[in-house]
């Protein structure tokens, strides 16, 4: 619970972040009276009288909280503890304004970066040269943190002079994913999956998030940062490490955040021409997404007419430990893909010999399927016999599913986050050498991209990828999930 009354300042406060994410989550944990006692400032360059600032965020929570979610008596309650500072974050001496919205006192404050991460050191520079930092401050950090492992090193420095590691939250929202926490509770509070939790028992591993959307209202952003910083090295990568980490000794950040560490030294290096052979990356073309036509990335309003920025990545990632060895990882993410999904397939290994008649052993072979989106749950596939005469095998599902057990809203990633942040969990946040160690993988990747001029391969909206990506798994006798 968050018991201590609490100060959140959004920087970034009407920012697509914000409205899309943020503030909905915000008022969604108000509406179940799991908000505790505070107030929520948002900082925004523009200046805005009341009526206008609270209408802005009534829009954005009649776009993106469920309708039913959306009664009268909470927006006014909720709107009750928003304010709103008009503040230029390039002008240190600006951030007095911020002064005024806030006690005076040392209380559980937290500060909330949703701005593009070069603005990071000058608002800790910011609040520091205004006395805003008291020993109970908390600040957030939203990824991408940094554009390489230099840039992510210095930010990471430059922080830590004005917050201790423990006051600093770096987030990455699939980790609030209700799945991925049941992902923690099934393998560590079971003792059925963890004895075959390795080589010896699972072929291979692929996690996929693929998206409907295109790059929307932030061509700005994302052309400059692309689907292997957005989304592959910290969400895929994320994933990766809940799946394939050693059980933690306990329940408590640094003991998982130990354990994530290993496994992310332990990626084997991709580097030099093994680049081109194990990673894939796209960029959409016109095609129909959603039943609608959509244009082609280049097109997109605000995106650079010969822009190499990839929208698709692809790659087969191995693990050099005794757990993973010879067990690949095939992750990929893209957006105008079909669906907006998200899946972790754990697929075991065949059985050695088939004694039924019709059973095909590969592709009978058992599967754990964790689902993050959109409908939540968890399904293993096991063979069972058809009913009737005969020895007829086939598939069948046993399912788990949050939603459909317990008759309930599954919270929002963000609301469990932010709601983490508020009552001091950092659990489900990242440490600093973890952030540095998931750049060092990616940097010779995107170092080799960019000296290879290299041109990603345009795909169809509404297709799964690029054809690289079905070959990356093909020449390895495999198929994509939604192929197979
Ligand atoms: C964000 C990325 O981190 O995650 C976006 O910046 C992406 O590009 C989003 O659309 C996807 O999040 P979710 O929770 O909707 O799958």
């Amino acid at each position: 619970q968050i018991t201590d009354p609490f100060e959140l300042i959004l920087f970034g406060g009407l920012g697509d972040l914000a409205r899309r994410k943020l503030l909905p989550a915000l008022y969604l944990l108000h509406r179940d009276g799991r908000l505790g006692e505070g107030i929520i400032c948002a900082v925004t360059r523009q200046q805005l009288d009341t009526d206008e600032f609270l209408a802005r965020i009534e829009q954005a929570l009649q776009q993106y909280v469920p309708a039913d979610c959306l009664e009268p008596q909470h927006w006014q309650a909720f709107s009750a503890r928003l304010r709103c500072v008009t503040l230029d974050l390039q002008q240190p001496e600006q951030y007095r304004q911020l002064q005024q919205a806030l006690s005076s006192t040392d209380i559980n404050r937290v500060y909330y970066l949703a701005t593009g991460s070069e603005l990071y050191t000058r608002i800790c520079a910011g609040l520091h040269s205004s006395g805003l930092i008291l020993p109970r401050s908390k600040i957030v950090l939203e990824k991408p943190i940094g554009h390489d492992f230099a840039s992510a090193q210095a930010i990471n420095a430059a922080v830590a002079e004005y917050f201790t590691e423990s006051q600093i939250y770096r987030i990455d929202h699939y980790l609030g994913k209700e799945t991925v926490q049941n992902l923690l509770v099934l393998r560590f509070a079971n003792s059925l999956f963890e004895q075959q939790w390795n080589q010896k028992y699972i072929d291979h591993i692929q996690i996929t998030i693929s998206e409907s959307l295109g790059v929307e209202q932030r061509a700005g952003f994302y052309d400059q940062v692309g689907a292997m910083r957005d989304m592959f090295q910290n969400h895929l990568l994320q994933l990766l490490c809940m799946t394939a980490m050693e059980p933690p000794a306990r329940l408590d950040p640094d003991a998982i955040r130990d354990e994530k560490v290993k496994v992310l030294k332990a990626l084997k290096p991709i580097t030099g021409t093994a680049i081109s052979d194990n990673v894939v990356c796209g960029q959409y073309d016109a095609g129909v997404s959603d039943g609608k036509p959509v244009p082609r990335y280049r097109d997109e309003p605000g995106v650079q007419p010969k822009s190499l920025t990839e929208t698709f990545v692809a790659a087969k990632v191995e693990i050099e430990n005794w757990r993973w060895s010879g067990v690949p990882f095939y992750l990929r993410t893209g957006k105008r893909l079909p669906d907006r999904t998200c899946e972790i397939v754990v697929q075991f290994k065949a059985i050695p010999h088939s004694i039924f008649p019709l059973q095909h052993k590969n592709t009978m072979a058992n599967k754990l399927i964790f689902r993050l989106q959109p409908d939540e749950g968890i399904r293993l596939q096991l063979c069972e016999k058809r009913v009737g005469p005969g020895m007829s095998v086939r598939l069948m599902n046993l399912s788990l599913n949050p939603q459909d057990m317990r008759k309930v809203r599954v919270p929002e990633a963000y609301e469990r986050l932010l709601h983490d942040v508020l009552s001091s969990n950092a659990t489900l946040f990242l440490r600093d050498d973890e952030l540095l160690e998931a750049w060092r993988w990616i940097d010779p990747v995107l170092q080799y991209w960019q000296a290879s001029e290299r041109r990603p391969e345009p795909y169809t909206s509404g297709s799964w990828g690029p054809a690289a990506a079905t070959l990356l798994l093909a020449r390895d006798g495999r198929l994509w999930e939604e192929n197979s």
